[in-house]
């Protein structure tokens, strides 16, 4: 397993927002890190393989039970994301994701260490791969580790987020899932474009991509995006 996190250039105000790089083993029934490093009160994603799709969510408990999906965090899969037979990497983008109810990134210091977590169910998969919100038993690993915040800013932030492409090219940031629902419209039988929203929660835009690109359900049933077709 392997997990990164960068940061946007240190600003007044400070970015909320950061991106992770997350690879498992393309056998584990689902994984998931705590950005706060512990269970209760943290900002939880969870990852699990949906076939050729990457179901990455966000999840939040106050206890040591079943984390509740949780709206707040936007969530965009950046291209570079694959699954091959030996593993899923989930590379994305998190909006509005340093902090959350009970805590927050760092504890507030983005220059500081922060204390992370991962959890993994080697072994048992979820109870619907295809459903985001889908019910999961207990974790049979867990683990800590620090991350030094002070190191982790990139003046090529931008360019992450344009999955190496220049700023200039960057396909616009699509809504998500606590963005109200997009207005854009399109004719019939318009294509959406890469990363574009083809799909979601009162979406009326066109809902088939272009060449090339396939419409994913990265946040059902909020939004759907064009992504490249495996
Ligand atoms: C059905 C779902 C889950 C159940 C029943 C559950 C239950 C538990 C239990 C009982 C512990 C304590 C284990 C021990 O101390 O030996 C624990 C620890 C932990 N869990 Fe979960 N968990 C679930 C899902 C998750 C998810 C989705 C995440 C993160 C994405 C997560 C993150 C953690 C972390 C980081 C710890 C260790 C730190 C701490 O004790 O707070 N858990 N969990």
């Amino acid at each position: 397993m392997t997990i990164g996190v960068i940061l946007p250039p240190d600003a007044t105000p400070a970015s909320n927002e950061y991106i992770v790089n997350f690879v498992v083993p393309a056998s584990f029934g689902w994984s998931g890190i705590s950005m706060g490093g512990q269970m209760a009160n943290s900002l939880l994603f969870t990852m699990w393989p949906n076939g050729n799709e990457i179901m990455l969510g966000s999840r939040w408990a106050d206890d040591y039970v079943l984390p509740s999906p949780y709206a707040g965090p936007k969530i965009t899969l950046l291209p570079p994301s694959k699954i091959n037979s030996t593993h899923v990497n989930a590379i994305f983008r998190c909006q509005n994701c340093t902090a959350w109810d009970g805590g927050s990134l760092g504890s507030g210091n983005l220059d500081g260490t922060a204390v992370l977590a991962y959890v993994a169910s080697t072994k048992t998969p979820v109870a619907d791969p295809s459903d985001i919100d889908s019910s999961f038993t207990e974790h049979d690993q867990f683990a800590f580790f620090g991350v030094d915040l002070s190191q982790s800013h990139s003046s090529s932030y931008s360019k992450y987020i344009g999955g190496g492409a220049s700023p200039t090219t960057t396909p616009a940031a699509p809504p998500t899932s606590t963005v109200p629902p997009s207005t854009t419209s399109g004719a019939p039988g318009a294509l959406q474009t890469a990363y574009g929203q083809c799909g979601g929660t009162g979406f009326t835009g066109p809902t088939a991509c272009v060449a090339g690109f396939t419409c994913v359900a990265v946040s059902a049933p909020y939004y759907s995006q064009c992504q490249p077709s495996h």
